[in-house]
């Protein structure tokens, strides 16, 4: 943060997933030299960016009905006399429905897409001289990687660090390598650098980013990324997200086993358990083999915390094929998990194969798969009574003197602590478990 007020307010709202976090915080690195600082108050902005998600129709249709209450608060703002506002479309709905956005909301300014988001200055400077192209949705990401400041400020004691960009998977139901673009991976020097200067400010946790982050493609692939990283001093808890089956590779697997660093956590999504449904999705493995990595893993680390993706309802599911799914789950057991019901997106192949399944069949499994979750989850909370764990405390809790943190297995943790262990890495017995989150006190040192 600068000392001085800064000169510009800059308002980002953030929807999808954790590679848009990552995104959202390299789009205010970018305007930082512009003079731009954040603010809570989207009403008080001088510029807005929307950051959105295209995976599921709702995510969808949520821009729309934001740009909407956007354009009135502008408008108001104009007829008192204020300021301008400057609207902007950011994220995979930019990159999937640009010209749309610009057609249906004319109060958008730019419209800019995930890997051309380095351009924002420019399409900045053109929407104000109202000349020039306002959309950039050019798929670049090593020139965005080069353009962007090497410097980043964190926001807090853990961050999310993008490595790998895109998708080559083409799973049938999804969106991702069309807004996204091909599997491109960062060099691991520059990850490298990212991973210090973050460390060097106060950061304990990065979280490996990637589409598809255990594809990262750079040079002795995702476990020799890790066990670099792993070497930075200060830098104590490495994760990674999202991975696919197929990619999970031996070297990653005996990474678990061996790197202290890495946090026994693993969102492994599967999507679902019926083998025809997954070839229609075109996952390329089976529930069989989900399974056998899934023990792999559990060989290398017996205490890995496992997390997963389900979709209900593709289409051609039958019950005897989502009974596959519970089938599945019960198996593997999950710590926690997100759970979908099938959206249908337009342009993707399964967007046109027969058999949908109508909407209350999909409501009526995903409450049946979600009770399973729950109780799940609950169990694995459950399991980790008694037990110390080191928790790394991130912010204040609710309560005064209350510190929240996570726990290696990424459960939130409430405890009574004084904040001056805000960022420390502290060991607590855990007292009770609730479905979301663990309460414990700090262990005393023992002699
Ligand atoms: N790259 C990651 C995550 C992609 S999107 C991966 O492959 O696992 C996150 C999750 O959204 C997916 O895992 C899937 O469960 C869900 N999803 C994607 N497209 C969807 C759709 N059309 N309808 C419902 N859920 C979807
Ligand atoms: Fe989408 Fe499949 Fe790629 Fe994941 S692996 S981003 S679900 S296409
Ligand atoms: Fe959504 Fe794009 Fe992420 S579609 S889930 S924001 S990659």
């Amino acid at each position: 943060m600068s000392e001085t007020a800064p000169a510009k307010r800059l308002y980002i709202k953030t929807y999808g997933c954790q590679m848009n976090v990552y995104d959202s915080e390299r789009m205010a690195d970018v305007l930082a030299p512009l003079g731009y600082g954040m603010t809570d108050d989207p009403a008080a902005a001088d510029l807005v960016v929307l950051n959105t998600c295209h995976i599921r129709e709702k995510a969808t249709e949520k821009v729309y009905s934001e740009l909407g209450k956007l354009r009135e608060m502008r408008d108001e703002r104009l007829s008192e006399g204020g300021s301008r506002m400057t609207i902007a479309v950011a994220g995979c709905v930019a990159q999937a429905e640009g010209e749309e956005i610009m057609r249906r909301q004319p109060a958008v300014d730019l419209v800019v897409g995930p890997q051309a988001y380095h351009q924002l200055p420019e399409l900045i400077a053109r929407s104000h001289r109202a000349r020039g192209e306002r959309l950039a949705a050019d798929f670049a990401p090593d020139e965005k990687f080069d353009t962007l400041p090497s410097d980043r400020r964190p926001t807090g004691v853990s961050a999310f660090l993008t490595v790998q960009e895109g998708c080559d998977k083409f799973c049938t139901f999804c969106v991702v390598p069309y807004t996204r673009g091909g599997e491109w991976s960062r060099p691991p020097d520059a990850i490298e650098a990212e991973a210090r200067s973050l460390a060097a400010q106060g950061v304990r946790e990065v979280t490996l980013l990637g589409q598809n982050v255990n594809a990262y493609g750079g040079e002795g692939g995702l476990a020799g990324l890790v066990r670099r990283l792993a070497t930075i001093p200060g830098l104590d808890r490495i994760r990674y997200t999202t991975s696919h089956p197929r990619d999970m590779d031996e070297a990653l697997i005996a990474a678990h086993g061996e790197v202290e660093a890495l946090m026994p956590y693993l969102h492994l999504p599967v999507q679902a358990g019926s083998d025809k449904i997954l070839r229609a999705m075109n996952r390329t493995h089976t529930a069989e083999s989900y399974v056998r990595v899934v023990e792999r893993v559990r060989a290398a680390r017996p205490d890995i915390a496992l997390s997963g993706d389900f979709i209900v309802g593709f289409p051609g599911e039958r019950e005897s094929d989502f009974e596959a799914t519970l089938q599945l789950v019960r198996e593997v057991g999950y710590a926690s998990c997100f759970s979908f019901k099938y959206s249908r997106r337009p342009g993707t192949p399964a967007a046109a194969l027969p058999g949908q399944v109508p909407e209350e069949v999909k409501e009526e499994r995903l409450s049946r798969l979600n009770a399973l979750l729950d109780e799940q989850r609950m169990a694995f909370n459950q399991a980790q009574t008694g037990r110390t764990l080191k928790v790394l405390f991130e912010k204040a809790g609710r309560h005064p003197g209350q510190l929240v943190g996570k726990s290696p297995y990424l459960q939130a943790v409430h405890v009574t602590a004084p904040d001056r262990m805000l960022g420390e890495i502290v060991p607590v017995k855990v007292e009770s478990a609730a479905q979301n989150s663990l309460a414990g006190v700090v262990e005393l040192e023992t002699a």
